[in-house]
C-alpha cells in the first residue's frame, strides 16, 4: 500500500479531492509536491485503491529517527466505514516498525468523533492536549500516542 514518491505527481489531483471532501481547511497542492520534490523527505505517503483502481484514501506519514507523527489520514466520503482508514493506518505503523520507530503520535480535533474512534481501536492513547492548535475553525487539539514496541498485528 506504499506509494513510491515517483508517483506523488500523477496521485496529486485524486489527493487533493479527498483533501476537499474530508475537511473545511483542506491543504493545498504544496505539501504533496513539496513531498515529491524531496527525495530525501522524511515523509512517507500511503494510498489505498477500490476495486475500479482509484485512489478512495490516504495517510501521510512522518518519520523522524525513532519516532513517527500521523499528519493527515483521509477517506473518500463514500468508502467511508469500510476499513480502508484502519488500513492505512496499520500499513503506515508496520511500515515505522520496520524502520525502527518506538512510538507514534498525532493530533486530532478535539470534535472529530470518528477519527478519535479510529485512533483509539488502532490504540492510541490520549497523552494532552494542545489548546487552540487549530485555525478555521479554531480547536484544541487532542495529541495520541501508541507505543510501537510491541509487534503491529492490526491488519
Ligand atoms: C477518520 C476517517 C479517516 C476514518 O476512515 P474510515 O475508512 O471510515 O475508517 P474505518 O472504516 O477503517 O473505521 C475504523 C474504526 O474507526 C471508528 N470510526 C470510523 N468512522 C467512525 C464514525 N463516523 N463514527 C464512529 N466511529 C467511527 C470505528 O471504531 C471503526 O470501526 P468499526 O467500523 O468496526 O466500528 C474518515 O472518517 C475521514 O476521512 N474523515 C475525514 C478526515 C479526517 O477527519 N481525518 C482525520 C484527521 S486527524
Amino acid at each position: 500500500m506504499q506509494a513510491d514518491r515517483r508517483f506523488m505527481r500523477e496521485h496529486i489531483e485524486e489527493l487533493l479531492s479527498i483533501e476537499r471532501e474530508s475537511f473545511a481547511d483542506p491543504k493545498n497542492g504544496n505539501i504533496f509536491t513539496s513531498l515529491y520534490d524531496d527525495a530525501a523527505s522524511h515523509m512517507h505517503y500511503f494510498v489505498s485503491r477500490d476495486e475500479a483502481g482509484g485512489i478512495d484514501g490516504y495517510l501521510l506519514l512522518s518519520l523522524a529517527v525513532d519516532e513517527a507523527e500521523i499528519i493527515n489520514v483521509a477517506v473518500r466520503p463514500s468508502r467511508r466505514r469500510h476499513g480502508v482508514g484502519a488500513a492505512l493506518v496499520a500499513e503506515a505503523l508496520a511500515f515505522a516498525v520496520s524502520r525502527g520507530a518506538v512510538a507514534c503520535y498525532l493530533e486530532v480535533r478535539e470534535s472529530n468523533g470518528a477519527a478519535r474512534r479510529l485512533y483509539e481501536k488502532m490504540s492510541f492513547n490520549v497523552v494532552g492536549v494542545r489548546k487552540m492548535y487549530y485555525t478555521a475553525p479554531p480547536e484544541d487539539a487532542i495529541v495520541m500516542r501508541r507505543a510501537l514496541e510491541a509487534a503491529c498485528n492490526d491488519r
